[in-house]
């Protein structure tokens, strides 16, 4: 009896366990399910604060001109417009330098010249189109001008360029039939001052934003295609950015398609591709690079097969601090802003330094004096690793000029030619980073450390002539027979 009855006990209770278990988590989804419907709720009522989308004229698939667009969202346009501005930080924004306009060139300002400001990069980039004409970056507002009259140019360039520097989404549209990756096909190889003339205006609303749904879109097949092989490299298969990317990861990827390291494929496609197949650190596209044995020039001085790192903010960010807690490039770049009872995402896109208050005290809750020196502090140190990076690269390049007229045989010299692309590279990937050094202050670092030890090793190629060999040898020998002495004595 008293087994039934236990037996029975633990039936009851095991039942009774069951009921309750039932019932709380009946509560509990119940409460889940209200709160959840609160939170959208408020994420509705804030989504309507925020944007009322008072619909004036109709935006199209097809309406490039941001002026249409503006009349929807005026505040927004408003601070599109003002890209325009020129204001300098110690490290960056940007200033204007006036000039006498002239039949190749009607500007009256240009933004300052980075190799008349540090002729090293001069030498750096000896015999490549950057020793020509090299500029500060400015605002949105200049991009398509800006590249137009570069002297660049005197170089022959095509329509490859023209993915970053322009609204080109529809430019794709119409050359593909309404087929956006075969536009794009069709747009890269194509003479520069032919493309030039299928585009307008410099990057659009609708090279953001779904004209439907004002949702952030990529426009950019490059982009697309970089970041399924950067995850493809992570481990991550056939990732697609339109159905997977989380809204957040949308607002620095739309940044994404034109701020980060590119080449041209070095064959008639001349197809702007992101060199992501083995990561996104600078190391990482140099390996790339040298797997598919990539070239961008030969060194002037040198005779060394280069390559030319160019505004890797998306790449340096993502190994940064700020990526690792999910802070996107809209987050410091475009953040929210009052106006009047409503929160806009601010369109001036520009330095944060010159809006901390929006940019990042909505973070940190610390004196704006404070935060403008930590990240000065950070700027500081990076140049200053770069200045003497920089330094030993000019000696460097000096070593191997000598040893080839000294007539060192060629495979050793291409050694030493090799740490030069190398080294060269990686300094350039922090140098042409726009942040000097504040997306990532310890990856920058690391990157520049590394190209010292390059230099280090082409050093040592450049030393292992026969001569120096036995020139080493009677130093040690000297050494050796002191050291005989000392412990003789
Ligand atoms: C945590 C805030 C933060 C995030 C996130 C961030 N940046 Fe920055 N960014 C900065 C700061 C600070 C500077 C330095 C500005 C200066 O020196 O005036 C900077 C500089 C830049 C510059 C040069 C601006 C200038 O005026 O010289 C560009 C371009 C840029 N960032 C793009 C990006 C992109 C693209 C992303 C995302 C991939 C990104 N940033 C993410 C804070 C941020
Ligand atoms: C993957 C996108 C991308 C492509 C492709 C691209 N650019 Fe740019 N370009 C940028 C970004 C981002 C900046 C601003 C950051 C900077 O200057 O470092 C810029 C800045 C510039 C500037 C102003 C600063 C300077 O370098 O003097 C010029 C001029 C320029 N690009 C010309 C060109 C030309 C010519 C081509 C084609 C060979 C080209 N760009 C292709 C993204 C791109
Ligand atoms: C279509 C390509 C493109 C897209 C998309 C784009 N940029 Fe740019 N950005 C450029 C180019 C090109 C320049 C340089 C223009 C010039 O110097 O004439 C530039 C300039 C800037 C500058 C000013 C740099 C300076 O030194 O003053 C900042 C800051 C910046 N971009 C941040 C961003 C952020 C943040 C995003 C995403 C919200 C973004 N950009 C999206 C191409 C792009
Ligand atoms: C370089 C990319 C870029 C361009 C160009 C751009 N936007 Fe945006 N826009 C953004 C980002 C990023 C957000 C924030 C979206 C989010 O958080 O989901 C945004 C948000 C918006 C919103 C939603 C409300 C808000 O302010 O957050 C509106 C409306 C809008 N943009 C209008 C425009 C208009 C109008 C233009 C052209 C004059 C334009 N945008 C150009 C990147 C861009
Ligand atoms: C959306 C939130 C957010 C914004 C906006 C933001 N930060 Fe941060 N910041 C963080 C977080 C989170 C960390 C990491 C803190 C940690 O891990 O303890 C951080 C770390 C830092 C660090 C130390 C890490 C490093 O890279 O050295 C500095 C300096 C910093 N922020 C400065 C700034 C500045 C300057 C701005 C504005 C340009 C800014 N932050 C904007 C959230 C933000």
């Amino acid at each position: 009896m008293s087994d039934a009855n236990s037996s029975k006990t633990v039936n009851i209770s095991v039942r009774t366990f069951v009921t309750i278990a039932v019932v709380v988590s009946l509560v509990a989804a119940v409460m889940a399910f209200g709160v959840t419907g609160l939170l959208v709720t408020i994420f509705q009522r804030q989504q309507e604060a925020r944007d009322p989308f008072m619909r004036v004229v109709e935006v199209t698939d097809d309406t490039v001109d941001p002026s249409i667009w503006g009349m929807n969202f005026p505040m927004q346009y408003d601070q599109y417009k003002r890209t325009v501005d020129m204001v300098r930080t110690r490290f960056g924004g940007s200033e204007a330098v006036p000039r006498y306009p002239d039949s190749d060139d009607p500007r009256s300002e240009t933004a300052r010249s980075k190799i008349e400001m540090n002729p090293r990069l001069k030498r750096m980039w000896a015999g490549y189109a950057f020793a020509i004409d090299y500029r500060e970056a400015r605002g949105h507002a200049y991009m398509l001008e800006d590249q137009t009259l570069t002297q660049r140019h005197q170089v022959q360039q095509y329509g490859n360029c023209m993915n970053c520097h322009a609204s080109v989404y529809t430019t794709y549209k119409e050359l593909g039939d309404g087929d956006i990756q075969a536009g794009f096909e069709k747009l890269n190889p194509m003479i520069y001052e032919e493309a030039r003339k299928l585009v307008e205006h410099p990057v659009s609303c609708i090279d953001c934003h779904d004209p439907e749904t004002m949702q952030l879109r990529i426009t950019r097949p490059a982009f697309r295609e970089g970041i399924r092989v950067a995850k493809a490299a992570e481990g991550i298969d056939d990732y697609d950015v339109d159905t997977m990317a989380t809204r957040q990861e949308m607002r620095s990827f739309v940044c994404a398609q034109c701020h980060v390291e590119y080449y041209f494929a070095p064959d008639e496609s001349r197809r702007l591709t992101f060199p992501w197949h083995k990561g996104l650190r600078g190391d990482d596209a140099l390996a790339y690079f040298d797997e598919i044995d990539f070239t961008d020039w030969v060194h002037a001085d040198t005779g060394a097969p280069m390559l030319k790192a160019q505004h890797p903010e998306f790449e340096l960010w993502s190994q940064g601090t700020h990526a690792q807690a999910g802070v996107s490039c809209a987050d410091c770049h475009m953040p929210y802003m009052r106006k009047g009872a409503l929160k806009i995402s601010d369109h001036h896109v520009r330095s944060p330094l010159l809006n901390i208050n929006n940019a990042c005290q909505t973070c940190h809750k610390v004196p704006e004096e404070e935060l403008f020196e930590r990240a000065e502090r950070i700027q500081e140190r990076t140049v200053e690793m770069q200045d003497l990076a920089l330094d030993a690269l000019m000696d460097f390049i000096d070593s191997i000029v000598a040893a080839k007229e000294a007539g060192m045989p060629e495979e050793q010299l291409a050694e030493a030619q090799y740490c030069q692309r190398a080294a060269t590279f990686l300094i350039d990937f922090v140098e042409a980073e726009n942040s000097m050094g504040f997306h990532a202050p310890q990856e920058s670092a690391r990157l520049l450390f590394k190209a010292m030890d390059y230099m280090r090793r082409g050093n040592v190629a450049l030393e292992e002539t026969p001569e120096t060999t036995a020139e080493e040898a009677d130093i040690s020998e000297d050494e050796a027979a002191v050291l005989v002495e000392e412990e003789q004595a």
